[in-house]
């Protein structure tokens, strides 16, 4: 169980006033809500060292999210002294999630054409056999680790089958993925980077093949995402540039990886630590749509989203100067007692939940149906099979922003 308040006011207020993103406290990776609690009471727009803004609260965050052209996404400021003249620089500039209006609006509908609700109710079929056999597989494993033998193996089986990648080519994809995220830390270190710059590369000569082959080879456009995508981009009036197509496939790769596994591993892990929550799941296995979006906000996948200044702007009183850094706290947001009655207590059955794990406004995030179906099969599959399941050995990832596991052992 994580509370988040067990210390005094006094600690509380000596823990906001030293807040620094980039020189974490060693316990902030295991449980990082204490420090969001102080935070949010005692320095809810906080003006960190490097000059940027951390905003805790959920009427503060959800308002960024909102207003796109007082809140800039795009990263060519932020990232040109990180990246440089890199792969890495072209990739995170070029894609949906950091583009801004009128631009974002002319390519989301693009974009979303991948998402049509009849691709994701013919694939739940799949997805839930493909869960069931990775539900068999585990019963058989020794040493069974909860990311690397499900909860990382899922997302990456989901995006190649829509995107129509064959099953003998996936083996990178996880590997790419985790590599050019991984350069969206705060900080980075030159492996890092040099690692994240030969992940775009490979990923987009990949694409460039795939893309080459469905050109030549049309799929069934109301199963196959790439023949959409590559139609749509023939048709649509704003059109896509051939590298923007590249990046934004990248883009559906990778954005749908770290968030669903660690939705899944968090939300998993979560179940496991509230027994009665589990409890109840497990005998009433119809709550598997609200306990997921109860995961969603508990444990959200992506802790912190970023903006920057458009203009001078005022928020909550606090004066902010134009092109000023923000970092949105998502995970903060989401534990908020403003909002939330009880907080920090699992409460599968919560409604309303207005949590803002997928982001909120214009930017919300495309994949969000899927996610939650992948969600909702596989912990709800999970649970029904293994309702007694144990955890072993659990490392917490070193990551602020992806809240995530670097190994999770399963007791079954
Ligand atoms: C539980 C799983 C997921 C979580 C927690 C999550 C979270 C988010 C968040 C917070 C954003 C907003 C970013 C921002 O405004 O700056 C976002 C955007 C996005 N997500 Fe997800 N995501 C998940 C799954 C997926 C999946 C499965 C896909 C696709 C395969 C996907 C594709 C995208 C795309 C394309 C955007 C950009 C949308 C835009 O800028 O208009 N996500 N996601």
């Amino acid at each position: 169980m994580t509370l988040s308040e067990p210390f005094s006011p006094m600690a509380q207020q000596a823990l906001a006033a030293a807040f620094d993103l980039r020189n974490l406290p060693a316990d902030f990776y295991e449980n990082p809500f204490p420090y969001y609690a102080a935070l949010r009471r005692y320095a809810p727009i906080k003006l960190l060292p490097d000059g940027s803004y951390l905003f805790s609260r959920y009427d503060d965050v959800k308002y960024l999210y909102t207003h796109a052209e007082l809140f800039s996404s795009d990263k060519k400021l932020e990232f040109a002294p990180k990246f440089g003249d890199s792969l890495l620089f072209e990739h995170h500039t070029s894609s949906l999630v950091f583009t801004d209006p009128p631009r974002h609006a002319a390519i989301r509908p693009i974009i979303m054409t991948a998402f049509t609700s009849r691709a994701l109710v013919a694939m739940e079929p799949m997805l839930e056999q493909m869960v069931a056999r990775l539900l068999d597989a585990l019963e058989v494993q020794s040493g069974p680790d909860l990311i690397e033998h499900f909860a990382g193996v899922i997302p990456v089986e989901v995006i190649a089958h829509l995107l129509g990648v064959p099953v003998a080519e996936r083996e990178p994809l996880r590997r790419w993925s985790l590599a050019i995220l991984s350069a969206l830390e705060p900080v980075i270190s030159p492996a890092v980077f040099e690692a994240g710059n030969v992940a775009v590369q490979e990923m987009l000569d990949y694409l460039a093949r795939l893309i080459a082959q469905r050109r030549k080879q049309p799929g069934d456009p109301d199963q196959d995402m790439l023949t959409r995508l590559i139609q749509a981009q023939a048709l649509e009036a704003v059109g896509l540039s051939e590298r923007e197509l590249l990046h934004n496939c990248i883009l559906l790769m990778n954005a749908g990886h770290e968030t669903t596994t660690n939705f899944v591993a968090n939300g998993l892990v979560a179940l496991h630590d509230w027994p009665e929550q589990r409890a109840l799941l497990v005998n009433q296995p119809e709550l598997i749509r609200s306990a997921c979006e109860e995961l969603l906000r508990f444990e959200s996948s992506n802790q912190l989203g970023s903006r920057v200044t458009t203009q001078a702007v005022t928020v909550a009183g606090v004066d902010i100067p134009a092109a000023t850094q923000l970092v949105l706290g998502i995970g903060a947001a989401n534990r908020d007692p403003a909002v939330f009655e009880q907080p920090d207590y699992l409460d599968i059955q919560r409604k309303p939940n207005r949590h803002l794990a997928f982001g909120y406004g214009p930017h919300q995030c495309a994949g969000m149906n899927l996610g939650r179906m992948e969600g909702r099969v596989a912990m709800g599959q999970f649970v029904q099979r293994f309702p007694e399941f144990g955890l072993g050995k659990r490392v917490r990832a070193q990551r602020a922003r992806f809240r995530s596991w670097s190994q999770l052992a399963l007791v079954l």
